[in-house]
């Protein structure tokens, strides 16, 4: 059975507090008849104020440390986070993964300390062109979900939510077509059953992620184990964002 759909923007490093917040009140008035989860995840900056402003709408964070606390100049910390009104933190998002050069071990620790802290996480998994090219995808997601797991019980598991971008993708506008989304998330089902339990696996969000707009939302989410998506590019503007939501499902 489908579940209810989710969209989760993610804004990455875009938008000043008072554009953070014109922008989340005139979406606010337009998703009234919107029967599914709208999750946005804002700078770091905007988390306090949006989450003020936002009724419908689940605000978020990009990145945080895997520590509770301590002298790491520059970090932040989920408990930090939380307090100021974030409800979950995208976590290991290939721009991180690549440009940061964050390693599933790190990522590991902060899937642990973003679920004992109280944050829900999204967790972004996804093969390179090349990898595809060679045939490596199964082996790539495999291993990464291997590691970003690890020691995880089933109900850690229970409030976790697993993103499916294909570098390739990602604000390339060259989408993955359903048929491949579907295959690797049916991939990363079958691995997380291997994993935890079946009901576990059956119950968990995984969401599709790079080049989402409104021409391919529709395909997508026709697919059985697409149970939403995660947007870039077209979650920055009020009205592309909108026309994703409004064909959601
Ligand atoms: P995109 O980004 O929708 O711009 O491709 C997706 C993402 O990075 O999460």
């Amino acid at each position: 059975m489908k579940k209810i759909p989710l969209i989760a923007g993610n804004w990455k490093m875009n938008k000043s507090n008072s554009e953070a917040i014109k922008f989340i009140e005139t979406l606010s008035q337009r998703i009234d008849s919107f029967k599914g989860l709208i999750y946005l995840a804002v700078p770091f900056t905007c988390i306090q104020e949006a989450a003020k402003v936002s009724d419908k709408i689940i605000i978020g964070a990009q990145n945080m440390n895997d520590a509770q606390k301590g002298a790491f100049t520059g970090e932040i910390a989920a408990l930090m986070l939380k307090e100021v009104g974030a409800k979950f933190v995208i976590l290991g998002h290939s721009e991180r993964r690549q440009l940061f050069h964050e390693s599933d071990e790190f990522i590991h620790k902060k899937v642990l300390r973003a679920i004992k802290d109280g944050l829900q996480p999204i967790l972004c998994i996804g093969e390179t062109l090349q990898e595809r090219e060679e045939q490596m995808t199964e082996d790539v997601l495999k291993s990464q979900l291997q590691k970003a797991l690890k020691d995880l019980s089933n109900e850690d598991l229970f409030n976790l939510i697993i993103a499916y971008e294909p570098i390739w993708a990602i604000g390339t506008g060259k989408s993955a077509t359903a048929n491949i989304a579907q295959e690797a998330h049916l991939f990363i089902r079958n691995t997380l059953t291997n994993l935890f339990d079946e009901n576990v696996a059956q119950k968990i969000y995984i969401l599709y992620g790079g080049s989402v707009n409104a021409d391919n939302i529709n395909s997508l989410m026709q697919e059985p184990d697409i149970d939403g998506v995660l947007v870039g590019g077209a979650s920055l503007e009020v009205e592309s964002f909108l026309k994703i939501i409004k064909n959601l499902g």
